[in-house]
């Protein structure tokens, strides 16, 4: 049949949270307050310094097409980043700018990867990597971590998942969902075992700038030894860095081949990101910090709320994360708990929980399963400290009414 949509859509899936996302929509429009748990975008303005940066770009021009991979003063600002960031050497001819860190990965699966070759995804993963490999036809390897464990990969868990036939691993480090983050030691464990291993290690690194406590952040190209950082991709951007999810800017950073590859793919499909967007990201990777810093204090103050407000939910336990914005809170205890919202009247899966805790409480989070972690929920802690605090004891009420 000629007019049939192309196969490869019958082995991508659709967002599994649409559903709990839809309903928690449709409640909202009934007028019922709901905590927003499921967004994975900062709350706060983009600084202003940057949007009055955009505003004087369009007026000095930032109006026409730019170069395919970024203008040479973004490029350039990106190396500079990085330099500062990673304390290695980074040229701007291996920095592609692309619509966003996600376009960035999608454009480096249709660079790197064939039907047949297999992508090393730890789970819990974010839910769009192992649906870009399956839709250019590789094939994505999941491989479990252990919240024991710090939700890490561990170096014999990776050596286990590799064969002749591992085009890439995928790391996110801090990560999303979990917000766990590879301390030195465990980063290194990993490099060790692909020294040895002829593959593409992909580090997303979105979240870099966002950990807690003190923890230090290191990157894998920072460790990495010279040879194994040819076959090093950093991913990046300035979505949640600087609150510019609207912007829509990512890079990646590669050895200069493989920039030349991500060119030639781009020039066909999406030309350059939006000159205005670029001259904005510009001013942020140039600009003060302090911004950035008032947004990772207040991030931190609300991980330490969001973990205690969990934790005080009957039978809830969770791991205080490292960095990015989420909490994954093991919610396994609730099964068997009744619920009008669950098929067999008790609750029987983290969908059903989400559900429930959606309904009785408002709290709208997402399922863990969504992220290849059953049992699970997301909660994002994008959200103002008063939002923190009322849905979570909305939700520890609800639990407690359950129970009795
Ligand atoms: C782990 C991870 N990587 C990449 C992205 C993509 O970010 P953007 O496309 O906004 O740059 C996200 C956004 O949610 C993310 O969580």
């Amino acid at each position: 049949m000629s007019t049939r949509l192309a196969q490869r859509l019958e082995v991508v899936q659709p967002s599994a949270t649409l559903a709990v996302s839809a309903r928690a929509a449709a409640l909202r429009a009934q007028g019922r307050t709901i905590y927003p748990y499921g967004v994975g975008e900062p709350d706060f303005e983009t600084p202003a310094f940057i949007r009055d940066a955009a505003k004087v770009a369009l007026d000095a021009g930032a109006t026409r097409y730019t170069a395919v991979a970024g203008t040479p003063d973004l490029r350039k600002a990106v190396a500079a980043h990085s330099e500062r960031a990673r304390g290695v050497k980074c040229a701007p001819e291996q920095v592609v700018v692309a619509v966003g860190a996600k376009h960035a990965l999608f454009d480096l699966a249709l660079a790197l990867y064939e039907p047949g070759d297999e992508i090393i995804i730890p789970a819990p993963y974010w839910v769009s990597y192992p649906e870009q490999v399956r839709i250019v036809g590789a094939t994505p390897v999941i491989v479990e971590t252990k919240e024991e464990e710090g939700w890490l990969l561990t170096p014999a868990a990776l050596e286990k998942a590799l064969t002749p036939k591992t085009k890439a691993v995928i790391l996110c480090t801090p990560s999303n969902p979990t917000g766990s983050a590879y301390p030195e030691a465990a980063l290194r464990g990993l490099l060790e075992v692909l020294e040895k291993h002829d593959c593409w290690l992909i580090a997303d690194e979105i979240y870099a700038a966002l950990v807690y406590d003190g923890f230090k952040q290191v990157s894998a190209l920072s460790l990495a030894s010279e040879k194994l950082r040819e076959r090093i991709i950093v991913i990046d951007g300035v979505s949640k860095t600087w609150a510019m999810t609207g912007f829509r800017i990512g890079w990646s950073i590669t050895p200069v081949h493989v920039a030349k590859a991500l060119d030639v793919i781009q020039s066909q499909s999406t030309t350059n990101a939006a000159a205005v967007a670029q001259a904005a990201a510009v001013a942020a990777l140039n600009g003060p910090t302090d911004s950035v810093e008032a947004m990772r204090l207040r991030f931190e103050g609300r991980r330490t709320r969001m973990v205690d407000g969990l934790r005080a939910i009957p039978g809830v336990k969770c791991r205080a994360p490292e960095g990015a914005f989420y909490a994954f809170a093991d919610f396994r205890a609730l099964y068997g708990l009744p619920s009008a919202h669950a098929k067999s009247g008790k609750l029987e899966n983290d969908l059903e929980i989400a559900t429930f805790l959606l309904e009785e409480a408002g709290c709208a989070a997402v399922p863990g399963s969504a992220f290849g972690a059953s049992g699970y929920l997301r909660f994002s802690y994008a959200t103002s400290e008063q939002n923190i605090d009322a849905g979570l004891a909305a939700a520890k009420a609800a639990v407690e009414k359950a129970k009795r």
